[in-house]
């Protein structure tokens, strides 16, 4: 395995471990794995790919107390001190930059072939069975209701006020999960997506006759 590689996988797999289910070296893992895969039908740099999909968490605007930009600085300052070259760091922290959802109405940022790859590796991730598991790990380790029926979700245009929105974890369905499979920019990507996103309706559908 590549140096740099090595030492980056080692610190993130430091910060990572024993993290709440749905942010944890798992989920990293899995991203990495997936985004690894979708290149070999795809293309882009694999170096960059794997290095990105390591990093993409690294400081999440969810757990840094809402700062959306930290997650670049934070991987350029990594990348210096282990050694890498400029030119594939700022690659890398391009990629970071524009992975995170921000919003049902908001737009995703155009970006590298390598930044498309990341971001849908990380959606497929947040959908299907694996996706209901981190979306209902991540609800309750900040407390929130599985389903209150009275309330509805929103459809966010800013980053802050879905940075913001407290709401139960049905809702968080509706107001991404479900809008992912069309967000998916490679075709490998989408391919993937579809089986995942019936399992999601199939869930609500099953989860709703229960309740009621
Ligand atoms: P992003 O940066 O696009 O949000 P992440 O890889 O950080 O992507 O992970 C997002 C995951 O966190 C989602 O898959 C979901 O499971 C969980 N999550 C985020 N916000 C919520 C929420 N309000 N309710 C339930 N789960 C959430
Ligand atoms: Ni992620």
């Amino acid at each position: 395995m590549n140096k740099l590689l090595e030492k980056v996988e080692l610190h993130v797999k430091a910060q990572f471990i024993g993290q709440e289910g749905s942010h944890d070296w798992q989920h990293i893992d899995r991203v990495r794995r997936t985004a690894l895969g979708l290149q070999k039908q795809e293309g882009g740099d694999p170096l960059v790919i794997e290095l990105a999909a390591l990093l993409h968490d690294i400081s999440d605007h969810k757990y840094n107390g809402g700062d959306f930009e930290e997650g670049q600085k934070v991987v350029l300052k990594l990348l210096s001190q282990f050694d890498c070259p400029e030119e594939l760091a700022i690659k890398v922290a391009a990629v970071v930059s524009v992975v995170s959802f921000k919003g049902a109405l908001v737009m995703d940022s155009p970006t590298s072939l390598e930044g498309q790859i990341v971001r849908d590796a990380d959606r497929l991730d947040a959908i299907g069975a694996i996706g209901i598991a981190r979306a209902f790990a991540y609800g309750g380790s900040r407390n929130r209701a599985l389903y209150l029926p009275e309330v509805q979700p929103t459809l966010h245009n800013s980053k802050e006020a879905y940075a913001q929105d407290q709401g139960h974890t049905i809702n968080h369905f509706y107001e991404k999960l479900l809008l992912l499979k069309d967000r998916m920019e490679t075709e490998s990507a989408q391919k993937l997506a579809n089986e995942r996103h019936a399992f999601m309706l199939q869930f609500l559908k099953q989860f709703k006759a229960e309740w009621s």
